[in-house]
């Protein structure tokens, strides 16, 4: 893997996004290997009790690569689609890990490093890390997220914090359930190895039940429900297509990466 180191200690298998340079901003390679990962995580589980889900260097994950974004905007608007639905399923197998993933956030998780954070069942944040719903600052939408994001944090808020695309600090990702423990970044480590030995004493299998249990019982994604699941990754792919591929969609990415303030009104 070229982005994804995994590593695996014990009853624990690490996992960190490894693009320190762009702070962990995905691409279309790294969502196919975190897919792939995923996917594979059941054949080689054996004996895993936790995932720790981290990000290399200064930052957990700063989401969308917005050069992939902008490249992938002038594709197709049925590649866009494909695109958009690949990146949903990646979200959705995370989600769905048949063990507790603990998220370790430094720095940063905006845009879709913090629906990343949103799919863990456990996030342990430091204490100076930035949140942001940001897309629409981009001319674009937090779309496939949403599901994941909207279960964690409740409409109101998602109200607030998709609309006007503004930052907030690790104590308001706490308030609102994004995050189960702020700490220092010097103490990250050893927060997510407590929550590890707390998972560790308890029953692999009831711990594996009810995960899927909270998921079934939330109902909206339940798996027995198909249709339904069905019918949520085809609004929200659709919905972050048709944005990406928007002119608004293009003027806000391509500002991001000329570092300038968009012209909306182009
Ligand atoms: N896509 C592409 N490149 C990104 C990126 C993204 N989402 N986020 C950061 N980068 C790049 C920066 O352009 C910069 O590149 P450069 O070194 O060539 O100038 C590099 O990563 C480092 O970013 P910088 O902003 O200097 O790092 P920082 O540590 O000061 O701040 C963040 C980290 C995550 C807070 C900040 O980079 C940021 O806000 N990024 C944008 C996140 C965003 O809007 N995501 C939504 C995408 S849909």
């Amino acid at each position: 893997m070229e982005f994804l180191i995994s590593r695996r200690d014990g009853p624990v298998e690490y996992l960190t996004l490894n693009r320190p340079d762009v702070r962990n901003a995905f691409n279309a390679e790294m969502i196919a290997e975190l897919a792939t990962w995923a996917a594979n995580f059941r054949s080689h589980a054996d004996g895993v009790r936790a995932v720790v889900l981290g990000g290399a260097g200064k930052a957990f994950c700063a989401g969308a690569d917005a050069a992939w974004l902008a490249k992938i905007a002038s594709h197709s608007e049925e590649e866009n689609l494909r695109d958009a639905t690949a990146t949903s399923e990646m979200f959705r197998q995370l989600d769905e890990l048949p063990v507790p993933v603990i998220g370790r956030v430094q720095g940063a998780a905006i845009g879709g490093g913090a629906g990343l954070a949103a799919v863990c069942d456990i996030v342990v944040s430091a204490e100076d890390a930035v949140y942001g719903f940001t897309e629409v600052k981009l001319g674009i939408i937090p779309a496939v997220i949403s599901p994941f994001v909207i279960a964690k944090i409740g409409v109101s808020a998602a109200r607030e914090l998709f609309l006007t695309g503004a930052r907030f600090p690790a104590a308001r990702a706490y308030k609102l359930d994004l995050v189960h423990a702020v700490v220092p970044a010097d103490d990250l480590d050893e927060t997510v190895e407590r929550y590890v030995a707390e998972i560790v004493a308890g029953g692999p299998a009831a711990i594996a039940a009810a995960k899927t249990l909270i998921r079934d019982v939330a109902d909206a994604r339940t798996p027995t429900n198909a249709t339904r699941q069905e019918a949520v990754t085809n609004i929200t792919a659709r919905a972050l297509a048709a944005r990406r591929a928007s002119a608004e969609g293009q003027e806000g990415l391509r500002a991001f990466l000329e570092k300038r303030k968009p012209h909306w009104d182009k």
